[in-house]
């Protein structure tokens, strides 16, 4: 190690690659780790006290929507990724749900290169399909794979039919991610709720049945044709379900906090606060959805982080839009489960970044071992403190989870070995890189 340019975490409770938690020391140069043991003698230029602290790999987060291009009033890519150094997560794959939305190269090297302008954590950006950019879909590089929104439209991206659909599933080998909901169904029940106000009305426009009609046509088409599907944001016990009796080895799901911890009681509470796509489902959901990831039937877990502005979220149902924010809450919240006795830290820590690494093949990353890339977070086990409003970097200034008493809070994020954050202190001047897929 040089120890001119080196950082070195001493007395951290480290999470080993088997799910040990021991404490040791980890040193750092060259933004890779370069030995993890339990005492290194050897100094650095840059040391860390980490005594009484637990060190996990950074979040990955594969399911943010950060704004940027054209909707940066709600957010932007440094707002963002300052939220993201907060929250532990020092990587995300973001949606192409932006103005213009990521539908070709142009887009992507767009996004590129304002990631790499003012990321301080390290990105990766679908290719979203709309129905005519075949072509793009397995051409747009980097991409982390191709984003349809089969119901919840957003202007071009929506792919709903299945005559539309195959096509996108018979043509290559990337990672095909989707947003599963039964547009006509959805545009039917939508009528038979015309004027209604209350925000709970949401969950029964989009009901459990356009869920499971949308996850039941994507996973028939990827059998048809064996291609690598991801459900995002699985929502419904019933999908849950139906994935523990057939899931194809070449198919993963997720679930995000919100469906994992929130429930349409929210409504009452939070009102439209608690308005997202798919919706918010029943406590006996939450419960399915939990043991589902616990089995493994579930693979990992992203935010769906969806910034809106105060204003936006305050206005009346149906005028006001769906999506919360998620990066600063997501580790603090499951490791809070950890803690409650739900899970262990090495599962939330698998969920949240080794099988998000493994499922994207997203290479050197998600483990704490000799080699892998120093993206790290020291968080704090001991004490809990709440979500608070004032808190928030997002730049939408809110979280559905306020006033929820959290332990796991990150202390220190580390990007490629560089110091991101720490304890409410970001350092600007880090920056991220594009992540590569070895898919
Ligand atoms: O509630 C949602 N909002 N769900 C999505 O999938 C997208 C989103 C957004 O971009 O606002």
């Amino acid at each position: 190690m040089n120890a001119s340019t080196g950082l070195i975490i001493r007395g951290a409770e480290i999470l080993y690659p088997d799910g040990r938690l021991e404490k040791g020391d980890v040193a750092i140069a060259q933004g890779m780790i370069q030995q993890v043991a339990s005492q290194i003698n050897e100094s650095a230029t840059n040391e860390i006290n980490a005594e009484g602290l637990t060190l996990l790999p950074g979040v990955i987060d594969p399911q943010v929507h950060f704004r940027e291009p054209g909707l940066e009033h709600k957010e932007d890519l440094f707002t963002a990724s300052c939220a993201c150094a907060r929250g532990g997560v020092t990587s995300f794959l973001e949606m192409p749900n932006t103005k213009p939305p990521t539908i070709d190269q142009t887009a992507m090297d767009d996004k590129l290169q304002r990631a790499a302008d003012k990321c301080l954590v390290n990105y990766g950006f679908f290719v979203g399909a709309t129905g005519d950019n075949l072509e793009a879909l397995e051409t747009v590089n980097p991409a982390c794979g191709i984003k349809i929104f089969m119901g919840s439209a957003h202007g071009s991206l929506l792919v709903s039919q299945e005559q539309q659909l195959d096509p996108i599933f018979a043509r290559g080998k990337r990672l095909i991610a989707v947003h599963a909901e039964d547009q006509e169904r959805i545009e039917q029940r939508r009528q038979l709720f015309e004027g209604a106000s209350d925000p709970a009305v949401h969950s029964q426009i989009k009901d459990k049945q356009a869920a499971l009609n949308a996850t039941k046509l994507a996973l028939k088409l990827s059998k048809r044709y064996q291609r690598r599907l991801h459900i995002l944001h699985l929502s419904t016990a019933e999908e849950a379900e139906l994935l523990r009796e057939e899931k194809p080895s070449w198919v993963t799901a997720e679930a995000t906090p919100q469906h994992l911890l929130l429930n349409t009681d929210a409504y009452e509470k939070i009102g439209t606060f608690a308005q997202m796509n798919p919706p918010l489902r029943s406590r006996h959901d939450n419960d399915v959805l939990w043991q589902a990831l616990l089995d493994g039937v579930l693979d990992f877990v992203a935010t769906d982080h969806a910034p809106h502005t105060l204003e936006e979220k305050q206005k009346e149902y149906p005028n006001s839009p769906s999506g919360m924010p998620g990066v600063e809450t997501s580790l603090a919240l499951m490791l809070t489960q950890a803690k409650a006795g739900r899970c262990t830290i090495a599962q939330v820590s698998h969920w949240l970044s080794t099988a998000v690494a493994n499922a994207y093949k997203i290479p050197n990353k998600g483990v704490i071992a000799q080699g892998y890339d120093a993206d790290l977070v020291l968080v704090n086990l001991n004490d809990y403190s709440p979500v608070q409003r004032e808190d928030i970097v997002s730049k939408c200034g809110w979280s559905p989870f306020e006033g929820w008493n959290l332990t796991g809070w990150a202390q220190t994020t580390i990007v490629g070995g560089q110091i991101a954050y720490h304890q409410g202190q970001f350092n600007t001047d880090v920056r991220g890189k594009a992540l590569r897929f070895d898919g």
